[in-house]
């Protein structure tokens, strides 16, 4: 039988063992966004005894930023950083990915000095035009070339915890009638585009997907439904699914 302290191959990466660290925000970046010592300390501190580690989520554009002192990926004057959390965990012989992340709703006015977007109007938030989608899609795809120059062997794109992707995927925050919203296929659209794009940048590199998988509400997402949704995750070039809760407060 299979250990946790056995290696795994991943798309010709070992991993020395299935310990994993997940994702976790420490606010430890800059105001701006940019890697600091004390986040790459951080790191290297709990890397040494890992198979894989997955760093905290980072914002693609400014407008799906969650909170101040958060990781940013969305310019290019941030790979130099980024560049030295990703050899200073490779270091440690530990693989390494970034999460990819847009707050959408969860954005707050207040820090991002815009009224923050959604798949539908809710609580101040505004719906998101088709061509913003495309944009947003783009920011998603160079968030993933920048990964690439920074050194790091894949990205996790977030699409669970009530953030963009998932408020896209989950009926409770997706009330639109274009091809965005309604169908359970409609609904899958927006992530999917955006595996596609991704998948573009990637290359050889992994490719994670981190589910929202369950509502836990009777109109929400539930398990059936990601089933099918993680076949074509799959289909599309997910290497790997991180999977988790979805809208979160149920
Ligand atoms: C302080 C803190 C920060 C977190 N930040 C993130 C994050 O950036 N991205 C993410 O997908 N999940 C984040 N999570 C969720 C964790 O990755 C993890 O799923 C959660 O702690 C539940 O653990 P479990 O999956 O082992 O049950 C965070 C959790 C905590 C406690």
């Amino acid at each position: 039988m299979v250990g946790l302290l056995d290696s795994l191959e991943v798309k010709g990466l070992t991993l020395k063992n299935r310990i994993v660290m997940p994702p976790m925000q420490t606010r430890l970046a800059t105001p701006e966004g940019a890697v600091t010592g004390s986040l790459i300390n951080h790191y290297i501190q709990r890397s040494n005894e890992l198979g894989f580690l997955i760093v905290e989520h980072s914002y693609v554009s400014f407008s799906g930023m969650l909170n101040k002192r958060q990781v940013s990926i969305c310019d290019d004057n941030l790979i130099f950083g980024l560049k030295k959390l990703s050899s200073s965990i490779h270091a440690k012989a530990t693989p390494v990915v970034i999460q990819l992340n847009h707050a959408g709703s969860h954005a707050d006015e207040k820090i991002i000095g815009i009224q923050p977007v959604a798949p539908s109007l809710s609580h101040g938030c505004r719906a998101l035009q088709i061509d913003e989608i495309e944009s947003l899609i783009e920011s998603f795809s160079m968030a993933t070339q920048r990964a690439m120059k920074a050194g790091f062997d894949g990205v996790e794109i977030h699409g669970a915890h009530g953030f963009l992707l998932n408020q896209f995927y989950s009926p409770l925050t997706n009330r639109r009638r274009d091809q965005y919203g309604g169908s359970l296929e409609n609904r899958m659209r927006f992530p999917l585009e955006v595996i596609e794009r991704v998948k573009k940048q990637i290359g050889r590199r992994l490719l994670l997907y981190r589910l929202g998988a369950d509502d836990l509400d009777p109109s929400g997402i539930k398990i059936e439904d990601s089933q099918k949704f993680a076949v074509k995750l799959e289909d599309a070039g997910v290497d790997m699914l991180d999977v988790s809760g979805g809208i979160c407060g149920s």
